[in-house]
């Protein structure tokens, strides 16, 4: 059998996965407080779906189109099955179109952030960089490509529009592509979001409908990128990929502002108090020993707690029915927002763990 030291496993561990664990611990289903993704818990409530949506096959909606491209402020703006179908889809665009011999060409990637980029990247034979800090332009090579989560899951790290503008000079100049993944972005007030500039042929810019609008079981999502790539992107892709009803759903969810507005508060109002109970439970009081190992990050849909003891508490919240996200790096837990009323639940449960 041939080993490639260099290629990532198969598949990876994401949240979400509650199935697997109640069969795991043996705690049904519906006993566990399901905290593991970054997904809203409160969502865009599904109107009625005409029959004939159902019935004929998906086309091309103007409506959404128009939609989209009021929501996310650009003309450029394409719906795909979900930002994960462009992230593993971007790797063979460039191969098809911009260089074939790819073995040599870095793709910069944050050291801690959704593996899924990565896992494509390294798939398609590229030669993958880490980064802590966003690449200087020294380091840049040729068609040199950065991708940055923004703001990053589950560091929550928020990269400000006027460094990415910089760094897309860089990137424009060396003939490379600047992939900014903006998943989580809909809940940054003020937005930080780069995708009014993908006029730009080296910027491409991914939207998630799954995360704010708590719709990631209908499998839509956004690409920004310039018309050439839209189009290049269509001809890849098979036809009928984004179905009727997602369309007919996310169209209404893009146009309902008082919705956006009132779920932003929402998820302001959830995520503070989260992040207060995470720091009454693990931060507070805590010697300076101690606190310098412990942090809390994220934004307004997850909060993630760095501890030394992250897979140690990660078994027991389990054994309790709470999953949480264990960081790849497993120094860390991500905790998606609760729902008001399961945040009783959640005290509770966290209240042994006070100050461990
Ligand atoms: C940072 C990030 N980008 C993209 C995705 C893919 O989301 P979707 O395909 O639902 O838009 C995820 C999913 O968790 C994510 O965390």
């Amino acid at each position: 059998m041939t080993i490639h030291p260099n290629k990532a496993p198969a598949a990876l561990v994401h949240g979400g996965q509650l199935n697997q664990m109640a069969e795991l611990y043996q705690i049904p289903t519906e006993q566990w407080l399901d905290l593991s993704t970054g997904i809203s818990p409160t969502s865009y409530p599904i109107p009625e779906i005409p029959q004939d949506i159902w019935q004929q096959l998906p086309q091309p909606s103007k409506s959404l189109f128009n939609a989209a491209r009021r929501y996310y402020g650009t003309k450029n703006i394409s719906a795909t099955s979900g930002s994960q179908a462009i992230i593993a889809r971007l790797p063979h665009l460039f191969k098809h179109y911009v260089q074939k011999n790819i073995t040599h060409i870095d793709v910069w990637l944050p050291q801690v952030g959704y593996k899924e980029h990565e896992k494509s990247w390294r798939d398609a034979g590229f030669n993958i960089k880490q980064y802590q800090q966003l690449p200087s332009g020294e380091e840049l090579t040729q068609h040199a490509i950065v991708v940055v989560i923004n703001p990053n899951n589950p560091t929550g790290k928020l990269q400000q529009q006027p460094t990415l503008t910089a760094l897309l000079k860089k990137i424009a100049a060396l003939s490379g592509w600047l992939v900014v993944d903006e998943a989580f972005m809909d809940v940054i007030q003020p937005s930080q979001s780069i995708i009014n500039l993908t006029d730009n042929k080296h910027l491409f810019v991914l939207r998630s409908v799954g995360k704010f609008f708590g719709l990631a079981g209908i499998r839509i999502g956004f690409l920004s990128a310039n018309q050439y790539w839209l189009e290049k992107l269509k001809a890849m892709s098979s036809p009928w990929e984004v179905n009727g009803p997602a369309q007919f759903i996310t169209e209404q969810a893009l146009n309902n502002q008082q919705w956006q507005s009132r779920q932003q508060q929402t998820l302001i109002t959830l995520s503070t108090q989260l992040e207060e109970l995470l720091t009454a439970t693990f931060l507070k009081p805590l010697s300076k020993d101690a606190e310098i190992k412990i942090s809390i990050s994220g934004c307004g849909l997850f909060k993630t707690l760095i501890h030394p003891q992250a897979t140690e508490l990660f078994q027991s919240f389990c054994r309790q029915g709470l999953y949480v996200r264990l960081c790849d790096e497993k120094n860390a837990l991500r905790f998606g927002v609760p729902k008001q009323d399961q945040f009783a639940k959640l005290i509770k449960l966290l209240a042994q763990h006070r100050h461990s």
